[in-house]
């Protein structure tokens, strides 16, 4: 019937879950009719789908980013009038591609304008990065054109650093680590200790599997692992009697505990972070671009520069008050979706139940960061063979993205940190100038000192220090009472976005919350 496994899945999901809400969602093309998702219908809203006493309905939405032009986009589909209030200049929220010419400033004052090279393959995508293909974002992407290409989150040439020590390979550490964990527990196997767990054929099937896990030899030599050619070559194989150097010596199974880089080789069996992982082509924004496309294709107004200053609850609507360039605006609706980040809708001036502004104010706020360093060469694919993947470590720098595409050009943009936390904190307290000096600086301790040469430009964001976001993301400890609260109707406003889901800083988070929240506001319509 056409139906994707994937939509198949997230239908049962749905229908399990909500009930009534899985009919509005049919009826509005959100769940499982999965022609909804793969035919686009921009400019016919399906205005049928609105009740006689319902058509014209307003919905005022506040805040531009994923979760608010999603909201726009489904409610325009079903012949909603829609009017999404932006408070920054730019659309997007943090779905933020920074390419040549884009300036911004931050709340600490400092203004950058980005001289990276004008072309199609030169930018950094400054909030979100990558998309897993289990994300609705795909589905999305697949509906409104947006092209995607593979983001190599993972490769086995990507390196690991912990300070103090040399980085190393990727597969060199997985080599390491997979080679004694598959010797110790073989021993342990061939000696009967885990007798107790295992029949005979586990036995014989088990050390099958852990010869070919860690590359280790047999039981006539005791198991052991001697390192493999999987750790990489010191001196590669070539022509006639080349017969290649493998890297080493292999470090004894002490040294490989001890060296702590077994940590990060978990990373990328997160089920968000496994391979294969998608970025839509040119840059993230053609999400956002895509999805203005199509919301003022169905008639929304879409007002940037124009921040919130009073939300107000009515008998029968919303009234809202915003600052545009010539002084206060107030617009009247029939409901509000309210998309801000938790922490500054909690500041709003409104005449909510104050226990909304204290759930409001319960998700701790978590700081992110990134950097765009643009080299005028490609240095770490032509001198180190690293095309796309992740470094990481436990320098402040955290991770370090090598670009998945512009391979062979002449320049590229290295993210030379996308960290969180207490070490986006750090980095964001300095001046752009004062971060690049300093990421380059840590880096050199891992690239050596051609990481400093033939820097072109750079770009760095802290979104704690981003005017009207002020924050990475917003996460919960325990999704209870004020979770609850937030996920239902104040009045008629609505709340959404990624911190209304269990997919926090995924951009599908804003999505699926988008989708509640649109479901469940036509719910009311159609039976009110
Ligand atoms: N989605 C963001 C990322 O890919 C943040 C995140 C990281 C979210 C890890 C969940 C888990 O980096």
């Amino acid at each position: 019937m056409g139906m994707t496994r994937r939509t198949l899945l997230r239908s049962i999901g749905v229908a399990g879950g909500a009930g009534v809400m899985f009919e509005s969602m049919r009826a509005l093309g959100l769940a499982p009719a999965p022609q909804a998702l793969a035919a686009p219908d921009f400019q016919e809203p399906r205005e049928g789908d609105l009740p006689a006493h319902a058509r014209g309905s307003t919905v005022v939405v506040l805040g531009a980013g994923i979760a608010g032009l999603t909201a726009a986009y489904e409610l325009g589909k079903a012949g909603y009038r829609c009017v999404v209030l932006e408070a920054k200049d730019r659309i997007g929220g943090r779905n933020w591609t920074v390419r040549a010419g884009t300036t911004d400033t931050d709340l600490d004052g400092n203004t950058q304008t980005a001289q990276f090279t004008d072309d199609a393959d030169t930018y950094l995508n400054a909030g979100p990065g990558r998309i897993p293909q289990s994300h609705i974002t795909v589905d999305y992407c697949n509906e409104l054109g947006v092209r995607l290409e593979p983001l190599l989150s993972s490769n086995a040439a990507a390196l690991l650093h912990s300070d103090g020590a040399d980085p190393q390979m990727h597969r060199t550490v997985k080599a390491d680590h997979h080679g004694y964990v598959a010797e110790l527990l073989s021993k342990a196997v061939d000696a009967g200790a885990l007798d107790g767990e295992l029949t005979a054929d586990d036995k014989e099937a088990l050390l099958t599997f852990l010869s070919g896990f860690g590359d280790i030899g047999g039981s006539d030599t005791g198991f052991v692992y001697e390192g493999s050619s999987r750790r990489g070559y010191a001196v590669q194989p070539g022509a006639a009697d080349q017969e290649g150097v493998v890297l080493g010596p292999t470090p004894s199974l002490s040294e490989t505990l001890s060296s702590g880089l077994g940590r990060y080789l978990q990373l990328d069996l997160g089920h968000d972070q496994a391979m294969t992982m998608l970025q839509p082509v040119g840059g993230m924004d053609a999400i956002v671009d895509a999805l203005v496309d199509a919301v003022r294709g169905n008639g929304a107004e879409i007002i940037t520069g124009a921040p919130v200053t009073e939300l107000r609850n009515t008998d029968d609507g919303v009234e809202i008050t915003y600052r545009g360039a010539d002084g206060d605006t107030v617009l009247r609706g029939d409901f509000c979706i309210a998309t801000l980040p938790p922490h500054l809708m909690a500041e709003l001036p409104t005449n909510l139940d104050p226990a909304v502004a204290d759930a409001l104010r319960t998700p701790e706020i978590w700081a992110a960061g990134k950097l765009g360093l643009e080299y005028d060469r490609r240095w770490w694919e032509l001198d180190e063979g690293i095309y796309g993947g992740i470094t990481y470590t436990d320098l402040d720098l955290l991770s370090m993205w090598y670009p998945s595409h512009g391979f062979g050009r002449e320049h590229g943009v290295l993210v030379g940190y996308y960290n969180e936390g207490p070490m986006a904190e750090a980095y964001g307290a300095l001046s752009p100038a004062e971060r690049t000096r300093r990421a380059l600086a840590e880096g050199a301790r891992i690239h050596g000192a051609q990481y400093r040469r033939g820097l072109r430009d750079s770009f760095s964001v802290a979104w704690d220090r981003t005017p009207h976001v002020e924050g990475g993301w917003a996460m919960w400890s325990s999704r209870g009472p004020e979770y609850e609260l937030l996920n239902q109707a104040a009045g008629n406003v609505y709340f959404a976005g990624d911190w209304l889901s269990y997919q926090t800083a995924w951009q599908a988070g804003a999505m699926d919350s988008a989708r509640y929240v649109v479901a469940a506001l036509h719910e009311r319509v159609a039976t009110g």
